[in-house]
């Protein structure tokens, strides 16, 4: 298995990658245009030709970095796939000068093992404006802000699903 950059022809197979876990809301949806479009955000796992797992940088101002669209193919889950794409978009990141390296995920545990920490969503107001205050299921949302190497105390805040902080700006 090897991590390379996505290439064009990667596009489709990334998509449908992260069609399998939009359908129940694991991961947010993303169009094949917009793939396209941000493919240079996206590292891809590959082994004999075929797509085993993708995910993507996004940056913000101010060296705020978002880890988004990890998706490992059912079948090859538990196998150190995703481990090994999360610590090569760290490295990326990190190479990139990232000065705080975020996520929102359903899958908190596989995070924190990673050295990923709880953090309140308020505390991430670029990903609020971009994504959260347009999303449908923002006042129901079960995902779970974490940062990279967060300060101990994070984890004060709870980790269940449905008991984060609710991804609304006040006012
Ligand atoms: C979560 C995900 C990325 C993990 O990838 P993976 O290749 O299966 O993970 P690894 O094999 O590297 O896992 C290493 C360890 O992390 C833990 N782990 C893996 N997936 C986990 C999950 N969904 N929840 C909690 N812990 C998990 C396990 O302890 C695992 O060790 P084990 O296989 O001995 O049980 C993958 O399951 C996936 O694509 N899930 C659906 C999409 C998703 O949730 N993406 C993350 C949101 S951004």
């Amino acid at each position: 298995m090897r991590l390379r950059k996505a290439r064009a022809q990667d596009v489709s197979a990334i998509h449908r990658l992260i069609a399998v876990y939009s359908r129940d809301g694991t991961l947010l949806p993303r169009s094949l245009d917009d793939i396209q479009t941000h493919r240079g955000q996206f590292i891809v796992a590959e082994a004999e030709g075929r797509l085993l797992g993708c995910g993507a940088l996004h940056s913000y101002p101010n060296g705020l970095v978002e880890i988004r669209s990890i998706a490992i193919a059912p079948d090859c889950q538990h196998g150190g796939v995703g481990t090994r794409l999360v610590r090569r978009l760290l490295q990326k990141a990190q190479r990139g000068d990232a000065k705080r390296i975020f996520l929102f995920t359903r899958s908190p545990d596989f995070f924190a093992c990673l050295g990923f920490s709880v953090v309140p969503a308020a505390s991430l107001p670029e990903k609020i404006w971009k994504d959260c205050r347009l999303c449908p299921r923002r006042l129901c949302c079960d995902e779970i802000p974490m940062v990279f190497g967060a300060a101990a105390g994070a984890h004060a805040f709870p980790t269940q699903p449905g008991l984060a902080s609710p991804h609304v700006l006040p006012g």
